[in-house]
């Protein structure tokens, strides 16, 4: 998978590329990471990207020609020119069947805002998907971009060292994960739940399912039937 990410503050991103899972993908040559600063494209000579609002009000608003240039130019470098999305709270809310949804694509293009957001023009333009990470106001589009991308890398295969994993994980299957428990057996007078002992897996699968279920119905029975 090819992924572009089109950004004023690029300078975010490579602590969270550098390290773990994004990294090991990277690595593995499972996804290759493009980052292109918007303001590369703007053609103002102070290489202005924003303006203040028709109308008055507070904030600037993210201008049509550097992102417009941008986004037609990253499109055109590689093939397929990618799902265009656009991080913006009005969006559909991400979720993990998105995730597994994006995680089918070969290309995706993430535009990320500042300010008051982009001109609205922009989306008349290019009729790009909007997407939004729940519903608060972020500062920018790249807190949002990289939970995209989090969400969406782990599922690419090859990425997580047990394959199963991404599959027992929360949401995949409508409800939440168990619990997990690792050593020692015993810490501050916390015992692990025997079964998971007992070696038995028929029953700790059933003993996980129950729990899972339980963990479901009280932190997120908005989850369940
Ligand atoms: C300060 S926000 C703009 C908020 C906008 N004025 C509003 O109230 O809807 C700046 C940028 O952050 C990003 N952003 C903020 N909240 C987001 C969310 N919940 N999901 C995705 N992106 C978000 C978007 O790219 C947005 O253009």
């Amino acid at each position: 998978m090819r992924l572009d990410i089109l950004t004023l503050f690029p300078g975010v991103f490579p602590g969270f590329l550098g390290e773990s899972i994004p990294r090991i993908a990277r690595e593995k040559g499972i996804v290759e990471i493009r980052l292109h600063d918007i303001r590369d494209w703007s053609a103002d000579r102070h290489a202005k990207v924003d303006d203040r609002p028709f109308g008055g009000g507070p904030g600037m608003v993210m201008v049509c020609q550097p992102l417009m240039d941008a986004v037609e130019t990253v499109q055109k470098m590689a093939e397929p020119p990618g799902r265009l999305i656009f991080l913006t709270p009005e969006g559909r809310r991400f979720d993990q069947t998105l995730a597994a949804e994006l995680a089918q694509e070969d290309r995706i293009v993430l535009v990320c805002g500042r300010y008051e957001g982009f001109d609205e023009r922009i989306f008349e333009l290019l009729r790009p998907e909007r997407l939004s990470i729940g519903d608060f106001v972020l500062s920018g589009g790249e807190a949002a971009a990289m939970a995209i991308m989090d969400a969406v890398i782990r599922l690419l295969p090859g990425t997580l060292g047990s394959p199963g994993s991404a599959a027992a994980d929360s949401f995949v299957s409508g409800i939440l994960d168990h619990p997990h428990y690792t050593h020692p057996v015993e810490f501050r007078g916390l015992a692990v739940p025997a079964v998971l002992l007992s070696g038995n897996h028929a029953r700790i699968d059933a003993w996980r399912r129950e729990q899972a279920l339980e963990r479901t119905g009280r932190f997120r029975p908005d989850l369940l039937p």
